[in-house]
C-alpha cells in the first residue's frame, strides 16, 4: 500500500492545470452504453475511479479504450445485463449503470451499492424513480433486479431529494423511454448539464438541465458522439484552498470560475485574493484570512465535497468557525484525523465547530475518503514538519497526478510504496 511523505511549511507558487471532472467523466462514461455507434471522450482524468468505469464497461460488453485522458468506445458485443458485487462495492457511481441498461435491455441486476465511510448512501431516490417509469424490482442474494415488461414509460418524477446520482440515472434511462419525463427537484450541478450536452448531441431530448425541472422527450435511437469533459471543480477547489493554507500564490489553468462562485466568494470574504481571467484564476494569500462560517448544501451553495478542505484552512485561522454538513450524515471522518495535527474541532451532530491554533505540526493520518484525504495533504502542506499520509488510494480515486502537480508547485512531497 501506498504511502504518501510531506515536509511542509513551504508556500506554493507556480501554476496547475485543472483536469477534467470526475463526476461528470463517470456518468458521460456510462452514457456510452446507450449507442452502438463510436464515442470519443476527452479531457477524461485519469483516476481510479475512470479506471473502474473502463473495466466496466468492457466487462458489460462496450468495447471502451483509453489514450492518455482520450476515452473511445466503438461497437458493442452483446451486452451482459449483470454488474457483479467485486466491481459495484469498487465504486459508487457504478448504480449508473443501471439507467442505460434499464434503457437498452430494458433489464439489469447490479449487486446493491453498500454504504462507505460518509454515509449508508441509501438508493431508493432511483429505485422509486425507476419504479414511475414502469420497472419492477426484487432483491435476491445481495443483488437488485430490475426489468420492464414492454419498455420504459415517460413519467412526472418529483424527488424527496435533488440526488445528483438519482437525477443521472433518470436522464440515462428517459431519453430511451417511450414519452416524456420530467423530474422536479432536479440536482442543477454542472455535472448534469455536461451530461444533458452529451446526451443532447446523441440526439436526446433534454431541456431544463441545470436548473430544478428537467424535461425528457424519449427518443428510439441515439447516436455517437465526442466530447470534452469539464473541468474538475472540486479539484480546483483543493488547490485554491492549498494556495491560501500555505500562504502562497497559485494561477489555476483550464479551469471554469463559474462553477466555483460559492466557495470563490467565501475565500474572497475571509481576505483571499482572487483574480479571475476566462479559464484562469489567480489565487494569492495577501494578508491573514478570517474564519468563515459554512454550511454545505446543494449546488450553487458551498459544496459538501469541499468541506473538509475547508475545515483544515480554517483550523488554522485566528477565531472561531461553525460548519454545518447538510448533505451527507456522516462526513467528518477527517476531524479525528486532523485533531492529530494539533486541531480543534468539537462535532456536535452535523455541527462542526472549530476553534483555529496558531500551527500544525505534522504526524502519520490516515484517509478514510477522498475528499478526507485531500484535506489531510493540505494539513501536511501547512504542518511543520513530517506527514506520513496512509490508504492513499482513496486520493487516486479522485485527484490526478496530485503528487506531481503539488511538486510543481513547490511542495516537498513523494509517495512511497510499503
Ligand atoms: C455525487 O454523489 C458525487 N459523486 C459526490 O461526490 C457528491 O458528494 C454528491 O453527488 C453530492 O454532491 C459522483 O458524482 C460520482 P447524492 P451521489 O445522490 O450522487 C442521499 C466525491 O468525493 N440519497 O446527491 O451519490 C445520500 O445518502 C463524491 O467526488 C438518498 O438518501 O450523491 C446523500 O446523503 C463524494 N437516496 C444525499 O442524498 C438516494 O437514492 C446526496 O446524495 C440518493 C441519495
Amino acid at each position: 500500500m501506498d504511502k504518501i511523505i510531506i515536509n511542509g511549511g513551504k508556500k506554493l507558487k507556480g501554476e496547475v492545470v485543472i483536469s477534467g471532472a470526475k463526476n461528470s467523466a463517470l456518468p458521460i462514461l456510462f452514457a456510452t452504453l446507450l449507442t452502438d455507434e463510436p464515442t470519443e471522450i476527452t479531457n477524461v482524468p485519469l483516476l481510479a475511479d475512470t479506471e473502474t468505469t473502463i473495466t466496466f464497461l468492457n466487462f458489460i460488453g462496450k468495447k471502451t479504450v483509453r489514450s492518455g485522458n482520450i476515452v473511445r468506445t466503438c461497437l458493442s458485443d452483446k451486452y451482459k445485463h449483470i454488474a457483479p458485487y467485486d466491481l459495484v462495492r469498487r465504486m459508487r457511481a457504478s448504480v449508473l449503470i443501471m439507467g442505460p441498461l434499464l434503457a437498452k435491455l430494458k433489464q439489469v441486476e447490479v449487486s446493491l451499492p453498500g454504504g462507505c465511510t460518509i454515509g449508508a448512501r441509501p438508493i431508493d431516490i432511483h429505485l422509486d424513480a425507476f419504479k414511475m417509469m414502469g420497472a419492477k424490482i426484487c432483491i435476491e442474494k445481495g443483488y437488485l433486479k430490475i426489468f420492464v415488461e414492454k419498455e420504459l414509460q415517460g413519467a412526472m418524477i418529483n424527488f424527496r431529494f435533488p440526488s445528483v446520482g438519482a437525477t443521472e440515472n433518470v436522464l440515462l434511462s428517459a431519453v430511451l423511454a417511450k414519452g416524456t419525463s420530467t423530474i422536479l427537484n432536479a440536482a442543477c450541478e454542472p455535472e448534469i448539464e455536461d451530461l444533458a450536452k452529451v446526451l443532447n448531441k446523441m440526439g436526446a431530448k433534454v431541456s431544463g438541465a441545470g436548473t430544478k425541472k428537467i424535461v425528457i422527450e424519449g427518443v428510439d435511437k441515439l447516436h455517437g458522439f465526442a466530447h470534452e469533459v469539464i473541468p474538475d471543480r472540486i479539484e480546483a477547489a483543493t488547490y485554491m484552498i492549498a494556495a491560501a493554507i500555505t500562504r502562497g500564490e497559485i494561477t489555476l489553468k483550464k479551469v471554469n470560475p463559474q462553477h466555483l462562485k460559492s466557495v470563490n466568494d467565501k475565500l474572497k470574504r475571509s481576505g483571499l485574493y482572487i483574480k479571475e481571467v476566462k479559464d484562469t484564476i489567480l489565487v494569492k494569500w495577501v494578508k491573514n484570512l478570517k474564519p468563515q462560517n459554512i454550511k454545505t448544501e446543494i449546488y450553487p451553495k458551498f459544496p459538501t465535497d469541499v468541506q473538509a478542505q475547508w475545515m483544515v484552512l480554517m483550523s488554522l485561522l485566528n477565531g472561531k468557525t461553525k460548519i454545518e454538513e447538510n448533505v451527507f450524515e456522516n462526513r467528518f471522518m477527517h476531524v479525528a484525523e486532523l485533531r492529530r495535527f494539533g486541531a480543534n474541532i468539537r462535532i456536535n451532530g452535523r455541527v462542526a465547530k472549530i476553534k483555529g491554533v496558531s500551527r500544525f505540526s505534522g504526524a502519520p493520518v490516515m484517509v478514510s475518503d477522498i475528499r478526507a484525504g485531500a484535506a489531510l495533504v493540505l494539513a501536511g502542506l501547512a504542518a511543520e514538519g513530517k506527514t506520513t499520509i496512509s490508504r492513499v488510494y482513496h486520493l487516486d480515486r479522485g485527484y490526478e497526478m496530485l503528487e506531481k502537480k503539488l511538486k510543481n508547485l513547490g511542495a516537498d512531497i513523494k509517495r512511497i510504496k510499503t
